[in-house]
């Protein structure tokens, strides 16, 4: 097994009790159940004591644990940013494309990652096949909540192509709840910048399916080009991150297909 993990600036130490089930399965290739096993046949122990029980809270930084004689490093909870291009699917398991993960093994990409790490990595807020910007990727579920729960307000900013015209008749409807088929409620009030004729930033704190798509079609307009520049505060370019609202490409952004660790001022940002 793996008793060592890339360090990354988006490692955080852990400070908090985790249990020992837990904790194996979070910093080892093995998943809760054959972590189960594996304690059964007594492959693990804690400060030089073999245990079974799973349950044990530990501290990280304090107890050392051992899995086959090899200690278990932890690296802290991962958070990724990747710029998505057309046509790769937001999918561990995708039908029709190539998935973000591939992007992510990608021995190409300046950043390395272990593959076992990479599998516990969730998608905070999936883009369609055809949309291309900013994902985030991390194995921290609260982080992951905060950022796709309608309750928490967090906010995410699209460019927009529209086929027609916008006018100021769409722009009131958009800015207002919308009743989309097949929802339960209607959508959170959008904001609009408008950048051109046909070029619009939408600012929406929910991930509906299809949202924005479905936004559009329902004012009669046609998305014919679909960008994310922001999650909340974070942006594809790690320099800007602190300001309120994506800025013009400068150059600095993630190239197409590439990803990065956040760095902690973003990680806090949500
Ligand atoms: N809304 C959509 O319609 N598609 C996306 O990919 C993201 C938001």
């Amino acid at each position: 097994m793996p008793s060592s993990s890339p360090a990354s600036p988006s490692s955080c130490v852990i400070t908090q009790r985790i249990r020992l089930d837990k904790f194996l399965a979070n910093y080892t290739p093995y998943s809760r159940a054959e972590v189960k096993r594996l304690l059964k046949q007594n492959r693990v122990t804690i400060d030089n004591t073999t245990t079974k029980d799973g349950s044990i809270k530990l501290l990280p930084l304090e107890n050392t644990v051992t899995l086959d004689n090899d200690v278990v490093n932890t690296v802290g909870p991962l958070y990724i940013a990747l710029h998505k291009p057309q046509n790769v699917e937001c999918s561990a398991t995708p039908s029709h494309h190539s998935s973000v993960y591939d992007l992510i093994h990608n021995p190409d990409n300046p950043e390395k990652l272990a593959p076992f790490l990479i599998e516990k990595l969730r998608i905070a807020g999936r883009l369609d096949a055809d949309t291309t910007g900013l994902v985030l990727l991390t194995n921290d579920g609260q982080w992951n909540h905060k950022i796709t729960s309608p309750h928490k307000n967090c906010t995410k900013q699209y460019e927009v192509t529209l086929e027609k015209i916008i006018t100021p008749e769409m722009i009131k409807i958009l800015e207002s709840p919308m009743q989309l088929h097949n929802e339960s409620k209607p959508t959170q009030p959008a904001k609009v910048d408008v950048i051109s004729s046909n070029v619009i930033h939408l600012f929406i704190n929910e991930g509906k399916y299809h949202q924005v798509k479905r936004m559009i079609a329902a004012v009669d307009n046609k998305v014919i080009g679909l960008h994310r520049l922001a999650i909340g505060k974070i942006t594809l370019n790690k320099n800007a991150s602190c300001q309120h609202q994506a800025q013009p490409n400068t150059g600095h952004d993630l190239q197409l297909g590439h990803w990065r660790f956040l760095t902690p001022q973003e990680i806090q940002s949500i």
